[in-house]
């Protein structure tokens, strides 16, 4: 059997979701595929850091009282913490899910390079480090031998890249749209109800869909890395995240939105890619008045959906959670079943 010893960096709600995931499938995980995920280092902004003994598990640890020992806890400020885990605590795979600016993506850029630095393997959900640097983090996992995995950076659990990358060998996918950012369409659904702006963000913050500063996720800037991601990862593109032209929804009222449904049109924030003739690649995030019976118009919630327009099969949509702690935890979970049956193919 194969134990992998997991370090969790950032303990908010997705991998609080993703230990009880563990605690409730690690089971069928060893029936399946023959491992077991052990955490033995959980470091947190506002927690601090706990560093489980040779042998003791975290969350046994967790559960126990802290009296009883069994652990160490760190000082020093959180970057250093961090920075000590990742380096020395013997972790197979380092667990990547702080609360991250998404438009310089630190602190959680700094953390892929140390993980992959020090040779450990790594998935993040934090769609930062992919949009602005994959290139140099994949080189870097590939020079450690190494892997590095990010499905939860686009679409949360559903795992778009991967489904797209393995469903469409041998077709050329000629370019894509799509609702990439749950919190918006989570608004826009509820300014179409009646509700304000502000009142349908508080609401999109109280169900875990809003990044830190929902600013990303209304004026575009969330989509706009997500765009970028896809396109790169799925259309071969080397796109940087300001290649692609961008506008959100801050300017649409809930009048905006009853006037359109007067007309048969519902307002959602699109994000698209397309191959240009010149061999480059054109990629914008735009809200769109859609008619009702446009594939991605009746996506509701924080819900997330893709069509990709393909050579040979027209467009095929893929659509599940775009956002949410089980299921962000769940791309977690995905990313490590990839680590362990790339090692052992
Ligand atoms: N804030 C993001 C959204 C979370 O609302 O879609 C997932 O990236």
């Amino acid at each position: 059997m194969t134990c992998y010893n997991l370090a969790l960096i950032g303990f908010g709600g997705v991998s609080r979701a993703f230990l009880e995931l563990l605690e409730k499938r690690n089971d069928e995980l060893l029936e399946q595929f023959g491992f077991r995920l052990r955490v033995v280092a959980i470091t947190d902004l506002r927690l601090g850091s706990i560093v489980a003994e040779e042998g003791v598990d975290v969350p046994d640890v967790l559960a126990a009282d802290p009296g009883n020992g069994g652990f160490r806890r760190l000082g020093g400020s959180t970057d250093a913490r961090n920075k000590w885990i990742i380096h020395h605590v013997p972790a197979d795979i380092v667990v990547e899910a702080t609360f991250t600016n998404p438009l310089d993506g630190e602190p959680a850029l700094s953390h892929c390079r140390w993980a992959l630095r020090s040779g450990k393997h790594l998935v993040t959900t934090n769609k930062g480090p992919v949009a602005l640097a994959a290139a140099e983090l994949k080189a870097l996992a590939a020079q450690q031998g190494v892997a590095f995995e990010f499905e939860g950076a686009v679409m949360s659990g559903t795992p778009v890249i991967r489904l797209a990358e393995r469903m469409f060998g041998g077709l050329e996918i000629q370019g894509f749209e799509g609702i990439l950012n749950g919190t918006s369409n989570f608004v826009l659904g509820r300014m179409e109800s009646g509700l304000d702006l502000g009142a349908a963000v508080r609401e999109a913050r109280s169900l875990g869909y809003a990044e830190a500063d929902p600013t990303a996720d209304l004026e575009g800037h969330d989509v706009r890395l997500k765009v970028a991601v896809l396109a790169n990862e799925l259309l071969g593109g080397a796109l940087a995240p300001d290649d692609v032209a961008t506008t959100g929804i801050t300017a649409l009222t809930p009048a905006d939105t009853a006037k359109a449904a007067e007309q048969g049109l519902r307002w959602k924030l699109v994000g698209s890619a397309r191959r240009t003739p010149g061999g480059g690649i054109s990629a914008q995030v735009a809200p769109r008045a859609l008619p009702l019976n446009h594939h991605l118009a009746g996506v509701s919630g924080a819900a997330n959906a893709v069509s990709f327009d393909t050579d040979l099969l027209g467009p095929v949509t893929v659509s599940g959670p775009g956002a949410g702690r089980v299921e962000t935890a769940y791309a977690l979970l995905s990313d490590v079943i990839a680590i362990h049956e790339s090692r052992t193919r």
